[in-house]
């Protein structure tokens, strides 16, 4: 009887054969938990590392065979040729993830998806609530990293624990966050409303969390004419555009997050008006 081989290929190969990003194996460096049931985990990778924009997300494998499906997770910070995910475990996949030990390997493929859009001089206020935290302390990272005339403001809205105030510190001009006992990230945007008006320079909201935090968020934008940009998380299956399970309806009619988004401006979502 003979065994059957997945063959996976490095990324060298993969690269040469011009088709990349690809599924490929890495190696876990660090796994930590920073509050109950929220787990930091990188791994080595270097394009990932060199390609990953704010939002863009990973997909990744489990190591039982029987779980086909990748799970999406958006990549939270780089380090050199480090890449780093934060998530909350909630099922069967993360909780496998949340075992992993460094040394241990894990199959991956990414960066994938659109980002968010920071190139033009502005305050970018980052709201985030919940798990919708990592994406945008690599946006903070990204827009510290590209040094030209832009700044980021966070305003993040956690269950209890903060845990991502000290990653985003890292690279924010600013860090606002709040957890349930005192409001949400609404009470907050309202609190900082006359600070981000008399900044000389406009605000762009990004934003990411769960689906009813971000369409009030797009309302309170909308009111103020600020620009917004959403990153929408949703149940997925390939990850890359082919099997139609992550569609959302929007003013273009129904558009897959995986592949057209995750990001979306409020007007395409139609949210807000
Ligand atoms: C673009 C994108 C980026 C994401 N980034 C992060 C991140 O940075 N950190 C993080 O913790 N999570 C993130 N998620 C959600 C994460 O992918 C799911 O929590 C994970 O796939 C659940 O896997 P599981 O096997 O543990 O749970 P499952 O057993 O598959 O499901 C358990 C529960 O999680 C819900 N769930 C499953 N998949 C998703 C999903 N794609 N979106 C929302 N809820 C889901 C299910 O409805 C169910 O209630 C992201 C999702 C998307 C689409
Ligand atoms: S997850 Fe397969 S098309 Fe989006």
């Amino acid at each position: 009887m003979t065994t059957a081989t997945t063959f996976v290929p490095t990324v060298a190969e993969a690269t040469k054969a011009g088709f990349f990003p690809i599924r490929h194996e890495v190696e876990i460096v660090d796994n930590r938990e920073l509050t109950d049931g929220v787990y930091r985990l990188t791994f080595r990778d270097e394009y990932i590392a060199d390609h990953a924009k704010p939002a863009q997300f990973v997909d990744v494998y489990s190591n039982d065979r029987t779980r086909l499906m990748p799970r999406p997770f958006g990549v939270a910070e780089v380090n050199g040729d480090e890449v780093s995910l934060m998530f909350a475990v909630v099922g069967k996949g993360t909780a496998e993830f949340a075992e992993l030990k460094p040394g241990d390997t894990i199959r991956v493929m990414g960066p994938l998806g659109n980002s968010f859009k920071t190139k033009e001089p502005a305050n970018y206020v980052l709201v985030a609530g919940g798990l919708g935290v990592p994406p945008l302390v690599r946006a903070a990272q990204c827009i510290a990293d590209a040094g030209n005339n832009a700044k980021s403001t966070a305003v993040f809205g956690y269950r209890n624990m903060h845990f991502g105030d000290d990653y985003v510190g890292r690279y924010a001009d600013k860090v606002y966050s709040i957890d349930e006992s005192e409001g949400n990230v609404i009470t907050l945007l309202d609190r900082i409303e006359g600070e981000l008006r008399d900044d000389e320079l406009k605000p762009v909201i990004l934003s990411c969390g769960p689906l009813p935090m971000m369409k009030a968020v797009a309302e309170w934008a909308a009111k103020r004419g600020i620009e917004t940009q959403l990153s929408l998380e949703q149940r997925m299956g390939c990850g890359y555009g082919t099997c139609v399970l992550c569609t959302v309806d929007t003013t273009e009619g129904r558009l897959k997050v995986c592949s057209d988004g995750p990001v979306f401006t409020r007007e395409r979502l139609g949210w807000g008006e």
